[in-house]
């Protein structure tokens, strides 16, 4: 009798952004007249930049002769990447990554998602709650968690670190010893940071600890204050305890291309049960060579092209495009007399909701009043419970209108 993965039972619902897509395209069936602005998951509508397309262009016409075509290309990344990423995304900030530390990829949902796999099962998480959730998700097919508690909204064996607006969304330092820590700076959902000193403590904590941080960063991008680091590794001794992940997708508008990239140090150990040390980079090389055969060339080239200099003014527009929508979300809520947290160096955008509604009502009001679809708070976790989230990716009109129908709705 074949037998399935129970932890997958341990599941609640669909994934999020499934959820909230069936939602709409229900209510979109129903009300085929109604214009609906979408502003829940996080995906661009800007076009990738031009000098992107030109190299898709011209690897594509590579690929289309006998001389210049290419193959399977290495698990981890064409060096002409990994070079520039070494360069131009590290070398700038002062930190010294080798291009063998730099893993290519299709989407730092994949790495975060995978990245667990070459972690023992009885290891203890910690996650910010709220979260994005594939942390957790693939945490609990791995089988890392308990059962899911109805009364607390949480599984158990996973240690929540509520991030909301008592604590200024400044995690808490687990009270019980944890050995992964999943942390996303600036932030989703709640688009908000940490200082370099706020960060410093987690990667003092990790090396007390022997515990490693598994570092999002995909929206360093995002950051317009002095001060907040752009990567863990900007913190001393991070090397010894951190992974880093990145993407191109919300930095150069990939989310369709698909291409990211995660940063496994050398320095970087875990520990047999015995108490040996192994190198995380040979395992997750090891991972990555057996599971992916990496990205497409043509798409890489794409990724190249965002390190030239007209690459790096067309996506700094696109960006800059982005948190400009950021402001006029971030604005035309606090006239409204919301309450409203980051929008300033993250592409989110996180509102308290009315005091009558839920963060899940809140969705269903504003989708069916005035048609515009956020992500509920409570999605993200049990602390996400009223709020909720807008993202400053929509098209400018789009933003604009939808601030229109918010200052006309009745609350
Ligand atoms: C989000 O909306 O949180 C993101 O788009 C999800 C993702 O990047 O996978």
């Amino acid at each position: 009798m074949i037998t399935i993965n129970e932890n997958y039972l341990k599941l609640q619902d669909s994934y999020l952004f499934s959820t909230i897509a069936k939602k709409v395209a229900k209510f979109q069936e129903e009300h085929p007249d109604k214009q609906i602005i979408k502003l829940g998951i996080g995906d661009v509508t800007l076009p990738i930049p031009e000098t992107c397309g030109d190299a898709i262009k011209k690897a594509t016409d590579e690929m289309l002769q006998k001389e210049t075509f290419r193959g399977y290309g290495p698990e981890q990344g064409y060096d002409f990447l990994r070079e520039k990423i070494a360069k131009y995304d590290y070398e700038t900030l002062g930190i010294n990554i080798d291009k063998n530390e730099i893993f290519v990829s299709d989407g730092a949902k994949c790495d975060t998602g995978n990245i667990g796999e070459i972690f023992g099962n009885d290891n203890i998480i910690a996650i910010t709650d709220p979260v994005y959730p594939v942390y957790l998700d693939t945490n609990v097919m791995a089988g890392r968690t308990g059962e899911y508690n109805k009364q607390n909204n949480q599984y158990e064996n996973v240690v929540y670190l509520a991030t909301n607006s008592e604590n200024n969304f400044i995690p808490e330092l687990p009270k019980k010893r944890v050995d992964m820590i999943y942390l996303c700076f600036p932030n989703n959902p709640t688009g908000t940071v940490l200082t370099k000193s706020e960060l410093a403590k987690w990667v003092k904590y990790a090396k007390e600890n022997k515990a490693i941080i598994l570092f999002d960063g995909a929206y360093e991008a995002f950051i317009t204050e002095e001060g907040i680091p752009h990567s863990i590794y900007e913190i001393e001794g991070a090397k010894e305890v951190a992974i880093e992940f990145r993407s191109f997708s919300k930095t150069a508008g990939f989310t369709g291309v698909r291409c990211a990239y995660t940063v496994v140090p050398k320095e970087l150990k875990a520990y047999t049960s015995g108490g040996k040390e192994v190198s995380l980079n040979s395992l997750w090389n090891r991972r990555q060579c057996t599971k992916f055969n990496g990205v497409p060339y043509i798409t890489q080239r794409a990724a190249e092209a965002i390190y030239s200099e007209k690459g790096q003014k067309q996506i700094k527009d696109n960006i800059r495009y982005y948190q400009e929508n950021a402001k006029i979300i971030r604005e035309g809520l606090e006239k409204e007399g919301y309450t409203v947290f980051g929008g300033k160096n993250a592409p989110y955008i996180w509102l308290k909701v009315p005091k009558k509604y839920t963060s899940w009502e809140f969705f269903d009001y504003l989708l069916e009043t005035v048609n515009i679809v956020g992500t509920p708070g409570t999605g993200f976790g049990p602390s996400g419970e009223g709020y909720f989230r807008l993202t400053a990716f929509g098209s400018r009109e789009n933003t604009i209108e939808a601030m229109e129908r918010i200052r006309n709705m009745k609350k």
